[in-house]
């Protein structure tokens, strides 16, 4: 079975991506479960009520988020609320949702495990995303096979660890939060199929999906300015994982990138 996974979704474009690029690369590439993070959904922060209502209307099975998904207050009422939609499960008891759900693939009716977890290395500080994941992972049914990691960290090296951690033990751990395809997709040793990064679905002409003069200027002048995603440059970043069901070993594992229009990306910012 192929599972397909959307890297972070920003801002209006990265919404506008998903309604029209989607459907294409479903029709082409034929996945039978589909999940995209959706961290970043909502002016390129966290999610509206609005957001999800558009989003929860697409071919996506289930939604993954990180850090950003706690920028609107509305969120947390829909994280109860909406079973297919996650946050990192390693957050502290107390929060909303959840970060691990099982849904079963449309055309091949196989369980599908996604959990979701945050790095801690330059982030916020809570229970380790390892930890979490041998504990989580032990409540799983043993007919349920096939899982996906969503790793939403800021360091490289701890996304590779949390690879080589759960390497044999679930199908796919692909990193996400830095916006930024990486090309080191592989399957480890004992069957998991790694990324470091899927890289965002959204605006690729601005500094990770925002615009530039804010950016600079934050980093220019060291203090806080408003960020406002970026406009051109649209492309979708995924990853296609091919996976056997009986073992929920990853048999292959590629990049998936689309420009949203030809020479995009060198469009004015
Ligand atoms: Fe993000
Ligand atoms: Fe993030």
């Amino acid at each position: 079975m192929r599972l397909l996974f959307i890297g972070d979704v920003v801002g209006r474009v990265g919404r506008r991506i998903l309604r029209q690029l989607l459907p294409k690369v479903v029709g082409e590439l034929q996945p039978d479960f589909v999940v995209a993070n959706v961290e970043n959904a909502a002016g390129g922060f966290g999610l509206t009520a609005e957001v999800w209502a558009e989003l929860s209307a697409l071919p996506v099975d289930v939604f993954t988020s990180g850090n950003h998904v706690w920028d609107k207050k509305e969120t947390g009422p829909l994280l109860d609320r909406e079973p297919r939609l996650l946050r990192p499960a390693n957050y502290p008891e107390g929060n909303p949702g959840r970060g691990l759900c099982v849904m079963t693939s449309r055309r091949q009716g196989v369980p599908v495990a996604v959990l979701n977890l945050q790095g801690l290395t330059f982030m916020t500080p809570m229970e380790s995303p390892f930890r979490t994941a041998d504990r989580l992972l032990a409540t799983l049914p043993p007919e349920v096979k096939v899982v996906l990691v969503d790793m939403h960290a800021e360091a490289t090296s701890e996304k590779q660890a949390m690879g080589w951690y759960l390497d044999g033990r679930v199908s796919a751990v692909l990193g996400t939060h830095t916006h930024v395809p990486t090309a080191d997709e592989r399957i480890l040793p004992l069957g998991t199929a790694f990324i470091t990064d899927v890289g965002m679905t959204g605006p690729y002409q601005g500094i990770i999906g925002f615009k530039p003069k804010e950016v600079l200027e934050r980093f220019l002048l060291a203090t806080p300015r408003a960020l406002e995603p970026a406009t051109q440059g649209g492309a979708l970043a995924a990853v296609l994982v091919e996976v056997d069901p009986p073992s929920g070993k990853a048999l292959t594992v590629r990049r998936v990138f689309r420009w949203e229009k030809e020479g995009q990306p060198h469009a004015p910012v």
